[in-house]
């Protein structure tokens, strides 16, 4: 295993220690400070063949995406079984693979970031963690802290989607549900943290959610035989998914995992409900701006202002992908597509990339034989009442 050689900030390019808990970079001088990204010493490693080191690893008692261990930190897991979920060739697109998320513990792919950054909590010690959600990453990081005997304080809007409020209930979790926006239960984690002796656990604000989510590129890219695809389309609120993939790639060209310079095109799929990176994609702005009265039953993808935006934006430039917005109508259109001629159940965020896939395919940006993987970051069965309300599907009353 490669040990840690120091935390990268995103913006400054400062090196700082990985010893203690660190959350931004503390020497940013200007703000937002950058986040800070896990930079290890591969010098050993890059000798040896994936398939070998990988194979030794997931032959142990490594499963799920604690297999990608030698390129992860040095750590006793606390794992539920996350990671290695099923790449589903679909039944009527040619190229299109769907990567099944909803697989995970906790019904969403939130559960690799957030059994990382528990991990390292509790490898460091930590004993509060906090966080603002969407919704999915509450309920991963209520899971996890009861699996490491960790207290969770869980933030997020009072209308989401209700599994959310109840598996964060069941985990035994501090809940709050707050009358806004993900952006408003920030500001209260933001608040009351250091009174509380909270450690902050927000998207992109500490460093390891990101290593959890990367290992959906290694294993993408072992899965489809150690080849990229031409393009892979995520969901983006936050982007932690799309930065973390990202990383993996050039880890993977590093090591020689992969064959370098033709990495996927990164397509940035939001609701027309809350678009923020697209508009800001459409407008060639490095960083968004607040989008205003966010409303999308894809609640994942309620983020107004993500805090590394201007790092997906980067990546989504660099990589010659692209940002596009699809409605709630198209989402729940995909939804029933899938769920009838598939027999797969989405998420509304995973909807919204059949959504937009079918879109490119049709003005012809991509080909029916293009590879592409299509991320459902979610399990359908977790979103039933939001869904079944989008649907105006009522359970019928008792005769
Ligand atoms: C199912 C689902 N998909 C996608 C997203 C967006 O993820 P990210 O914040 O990594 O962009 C979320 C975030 O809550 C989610 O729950
Ligand atoms: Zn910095």
């Amino acid at each position: 295993m490669p040990p840690i050689a120091y935390l990268e900030c995103s913006r400054c390019h400062a090196h700082i220690s990985a010893a203690t808990p660190q959350t931004v970079c503390p020497q940013c001088t200007t703000q937002p400070a950058g986040s800070l990204f896990v930079r290890y010493d591969f010098t050993e490693l890059k000798e040896k063949k994936a398939n070998d080191v990988i194979a030794k690893d997931a032959a142990g008692p490594w499963v799920g995406m604690w297999r990608y261990r030698s390129v992860l930190p040095e750590v006793v897991p606390v794992t539920l079984g996350e990671g290695w979920t099923p790449m589903l060739k679909s039944g009527r697109h040619r190229g299109a693979y769907l990567k099944e998320e909803g697989a995970n513990p906790t019904g969403t792919f939130k559960a690799r970031g957030l059994a990382m950054a528990v991990t390292m909590a509790k490898h460091y010690g930590l004993r509060k963690l906090a966080v603002p959600s969407a919704g999915n990453a509450a309920g991963a990081l209520a899971a996890y802290a009861a699996a490491a005997g960790i207290e969770a304080h869980i933030f997020m809007p009072l209308d989401v989607p209700f599994a959310n409020y109840v598996e964060a209930i069941a985990y035994g979790a501090h809940v709050e549900l707050v009358n806004g926006l993900i952006s408003d239960c920030a500001r209260m984690v933001q608040e009351r943290k250091q009174q509380e002796g909270w450690f902050d656990i927000s998207t992109l604000k500490e460093p390891f959610r990101v290593e959890g989510k990367k290992t959906m590129g290694y294993e993408l890219v072992e899965q489809l035989g150690w080849e990229y695809p031409d393009a892979v389309f995520y969901p983006t609120g936050g982007g932690v998914g799309l930065i973390g993939m990202w990383k993996a790639f050039e880890e993977m060209e590093e090591l020689g995992w992969v064959q370098p310079g033709k990495p996927p095109k990164m397509i940035a799929v939001q609701s027309s409900g809350c678009a923020p990176v697209v508009r800001a994609y459409d407008e060639g702005a490095q960083a968004s701006v607040m989008w205003k009265d966010a409303a999308t039953f894809a609640s994942g993808l309620r983020v107004p202002k993500p805090y590394g935006d201007a790092i997906i934006l980067d990546i989504v430039r660099a990589s010659d992908g692209l940002a596009m917005a699809v409605s709630d109508d198209e989402i729940l259109a995909s939804i029933l597509d899938w769920a009838r001629n598939e027999g797969i159940f989405l998420s509304p965020e995973g909807a919204s990339v059949t959504a937009a896939y079918d879109k490119l395919i049709a003005n012809g940006y991509l080909e029916p034989s293009d590879r592409v993987v299509l991320f459902n970051t979610g399990a359908g069965l977790k979103y039933t009442d939001v869904t079944a309300e989008a649907m105006e599907l009522k359970r019928p009353a008792a005769q």
